[in-house]
């Protein structure tokens, strides 16, 4: 339920809104005639040409327009065609209001987009009803679009709730992973932001990047965190964390990809990588991306078994894999962005 009444309804006394119509049309009595038809149940906005209509729309979006075909300067189809380039716009209802009555332009116009088509003369009646209908239906599309935004914000918030709970069983089982899973996390997302990700696709390939050591709940603890040297037995069980993971989080379906960063983080550009030997643009572009933020802060990091690396020997080392390990695109990325890889404190 909306709190605050508009102008409009407060304007109105009754609480209820007051639709806005703007009327575009070269001849000035044809504006006066639509201003008097439709005055008593909306507000309306006259404009003597399109240009004019234009920068109406700018200052204050009408809730339907009523628009003429045959202007000079500007005709309507055309500033139908300025209307809707800004996306701001293309949910506006037009409906054309003209002369022509030829079946051509009127099929031309409905197949443009517009909401529907009347000719002239203007008859009241008609006309009211016509607006009625459409601006009926355009507030039942957005009220479809309010509700299906609202259950898909719903579904992507259980999905996230569902991730930080596979990323707390991670904690539990292992500290250091848990460390290490944000900072590939965030190294993945700044390498993606350089590649030209939106925003969206950065924050699902931040979460994906999270849980792509999530198999490792499936390793026994006695190999996950033993001192010494794996034995090649040892290995090949560490090795099924990929295909594990790949499985766990094949369940979540709201975040496109969200298992191939699991199941594919160890594969390798040139073939030789595991658990599948996927090469090239086979391999997942979230899991290429995720490879090199991996092994960059495996290196840099300092593990049981090994010291950490200084992070200039490092970046020279992975950039030295690029066409073998890494996809070139990614490691150009990660040139760009390295720099500004600051260690989070785990
Ligand atoms: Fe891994």
């Amino acid at each position: 339920m909306r709190k605050n009444m508009s102008e409009e309804e407060m304007k109105s006394g009754t609480g209820m809104k007051i639709n806005t119509i703007l009327a575009v049309d070269d001849n000035e009595m044809n504006l006066q005639i639509i201003a008097n038809i439709l005055k008593k149940k909306y507000a309306v906005m006259l404009a003597q040409s399109g240009g004019t209509g234009l920068k109406f729309i700018e200052k204050k979006k009408p809730d339907l327009i009523l628009l003429d075909l045959m202007m000079p300067e500007m005709d309507g189809k055309e500033t139908f065609r300025r209307i809707r380039q800004n996306p701001e716009n293309r949910d506006i209802p037009i409906i054309f209001l003209t002369a022509d009555d030829s079946v051509l332009t009127e099929t031309e116009c409905l197949e443009i987009g517009a909401s529907d088509y009347i000719t002239k003369p203007i008859m009241p009646r008609i006309l009211l009803s016509r607006i009625g209908k459409t601006i009926e239906l355009a507030e039942y599309q957005h009220h479809l679009q309010d509700i299906i935004n609202e259950k898909t914000r719903e579904t992507e918030s259980l999905a996230l709730q569902a991730i930080a709970a596979i990323a707390n069983a991670i904690n539990a089982k292992d500290e250091e992973t848990n460390g290490h899973s944000k900072r590939v996390a965030e190294y993945s997302r700044a390498i993606a932001r350089e590649m030209g990700f939106d925003e969206n696709e950065c924050a699902h390939l931040y979460e994906t990047a999270l849980l792509h050591d999530v198999g490792k709940i499936g390793i026994p603890d006695a190999i996950l965190k033993k001192d010494g040297r794996l034995t090649p037995e040892e290995y090949e069980i560490i090795k099924t964390h990929t295909t594990i993971g790949g499985d766990i989080l094949s369940a979540i379906t709201t975040i496109e990809h969200i298992s191939d960063g699991a199941r594919c983080h160890h594969e390798r550009y040139d073939g030789t990588g595991y658990p599948c030997g996927l090469s090239g643009e086979n391999i997942p572009l979230v899991a290429r991306i995720i490879a090199v933020a991996d092994v960059y802060d495996a290196l840099t990091s300092h593990r049981c078994y090994k010291p950490e690396m200084n992070p200039k020997d490092v970046r020279k080392e992975i950039e030295e894999g690029s066409g073998t390990q890494f996809d070139p695109k990614v490691i150009r990325a990660f040139h760009e962005v390295v720099s500004g890889f600051l260690k989070p404190s785990p």
